[in-house]
């Protein structure tokens, strides 16, 4: 049986109904108190005692309601022991979802956790039912018994980065998973509500179940995609494949048996457009690449990006642990990796598009919403560098790449088609002098 993994993403109108108050909702904190925000803001928290002892008296309040879980943590768990395979991403700090049962290990804090207090000095981590004795015992911001350095719950406050582990790990659920429901979230507190965009982009249906509008209502369709429609799939159920991955072995394998030899790369290698303003990382560019998601790219492979702006703006991410060409399902076997680059200007390049060369051999790209076009980017280029390497005339290295380029489609995934051209290696029938081999 295929899994269907869902993704929770919640929170903290999941937990009024506990007791404790969100802050953006009809009866937020910020709403009645607009100065409370800085109780949970960094830079006011670490400057201001007076802030951090409001903070320390807000925590302690809370902690005596002794919040318990509600009828949604509960339902989140039960559908989990269900046998449904679920995920929690929670932007709460207050542990109710693995109170209600969810195994730890399947909720994601992205924003920490009150249970425990952390020294902002030394790092020294404590659990919260021994700090907040202390607040009654006479100090309103009690300082760490080691160093003498502020401590704060072990939260990510305002201002703070989240944990880029955290971050990555939810991610790469986001894109895995078939369905997500936002519950309880007003989707405005980021980087949490872009993970709504990962799994839509990933081709995951989207249920919100929140009691106010959020900026995300339109998404929360039915998923529709040229690929989906064309497959007949834009209704019924869908189905999902959960592979375990063996990094040492180098194997996938899911439940029912089927095993992939994985061969990792990075899907996601760009630099930044030329034009101002906002740029989605869904769609690939012909201009500076992005969400390439070409399985050619891997350990030891050379990319060639145009630099379109200064300082040229790479980023790079979504890992890859297997894919076929066209990853047609929209998202392939993906996953949080560690990836070693080595980053270098390369003047001089016979191309002026987006080409690399892979251990497969040398590889040119074409990107459009139109597979044709895409297609003939990526001979124009291939054609244009065989030129560039053997000397000869356009129409003979046409005939030259007729003999062995091979023309793959990279993905039908992300709005822009892909598709590059390959030449695979050591079929160029030249040695190292550049004489013709015999
Ligand atoms: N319980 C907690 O751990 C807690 C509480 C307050 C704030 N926070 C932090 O504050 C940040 C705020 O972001 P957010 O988006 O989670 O919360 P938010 O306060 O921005 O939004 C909560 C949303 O939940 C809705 N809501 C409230 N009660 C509801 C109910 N009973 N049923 C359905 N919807 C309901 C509100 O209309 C609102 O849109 C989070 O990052 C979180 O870290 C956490
Ligand atoms: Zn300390």
């Amino acid at each position: 049986m295929a899994g269907l993994l869902v993704a929770i993403l919640s929170g903290a109108g999941i937990s009024t109904e506990s007791g404790i108050p969100d802050y953006r909702g009809p009866n937020g904190l910020w709403r009645r108190d607009p100065e409370a925000e800085k109780l949970a803001t960094y830079e006011y928290y670490m400057a201001d005692p007076e802030i951090r002892r409001r903070s320390w008296q807000a925590r302690r309040t809370l902690w005596e309601l002794r919040p318990e879980p509600n009828a949604a943590h509960r339902a989140i768990a039960d559908l989990d022991r269900s046998g449904v395979p679920v995920r929690v991403i929670t932007q709460n700090v207050d542990g109710l979802h693995q109170r209600a049962g969810m195994p730890g290990r399947k909720v994601l804090e992205l924003h920490g956790t009150t249970q425990d207090v952390v020294c902002t000095g030394c790092g020294a981590r404590t659990p919260t039912p021994d700090v907040l004795p202390r607040l009654e015992a006479g100090e309103p911001d009690p300082p760490c018994l080691d160093c003498g350095g502020i401590l704060k719950t072990a939260t990510v406050m305002f201002g703070q980065e989240l944990d880029p582990l955290v971050l990555g790990q939810a991610a790469a659920i986001a894109r895995a998973c078939e369905v997500m429901i936002a519950v309880g979230t007003s989707l405005q507190v980021y980087p949490a509500a872009g993970l709504v965009d990962i799994a839509v982009d990933g081709g995951a249906r989207l249920i919100i179940v929140n009691a106010e509008p959020t900026p995300y209502d339109g998404p929360a369709g039915p998923r529709d995609t040229p690929v989906t429609r064309r497959l007949g799939l834009t209704e019924g159920p869908p189905s999902w494949l959960l592979w375990e991955l063996d990094a040492d072995a180098g194997r996938g394998r899911t439940a029912e048996g089927f095993t992939r030899p994985l061969a990792p790369f990075l899907g996601v290698m760009g630099l930044a457009p030329a034009e101002p303003g906002e740029h989605s990382t869904v769609p690939p560019r012909p201009a500076c690449g992005g969400n390439i998601d070409c399985k050619e790219l891997v350990a030891g492979t050379t990319l060639f990006l145009p630099v379109t702006v200064p300082g040229a703006l790479l980023y790079l991410g979504d890992g890859h642990a297997a894919q076929g060409d066209g990853e047609v399902g929209g998202t392939a076997i993906e996953c949080p990796m560690t990836t070693e680059v080595v980053i270098g200007l390369a003047p001089g390049r016979p191309l002026g598009t987006v080409h690399a060369e892979a251990p497969g051999g040398r590889v040119t790209f074409g990107f459009d919403a139109d597979l044709n076009v895409a297609m003939g980017d990526a001979l124009d280029a291939m054609v244009s560098w065989l030129q560039a390497l053997t000397g000869l005339g356009r129409a003979a290295a046409l005939a030259l790449a007729s003999t062995c380029v091979d023309m793959r489609i990279t993905q039908v995934a992300n709005q822009t088609w892909g598709v590059h051209a390959v030449l695979p290696a050591g079929l160029l029938g030249r040695d190292e002098t550049g004489l013709p081999a015999r």
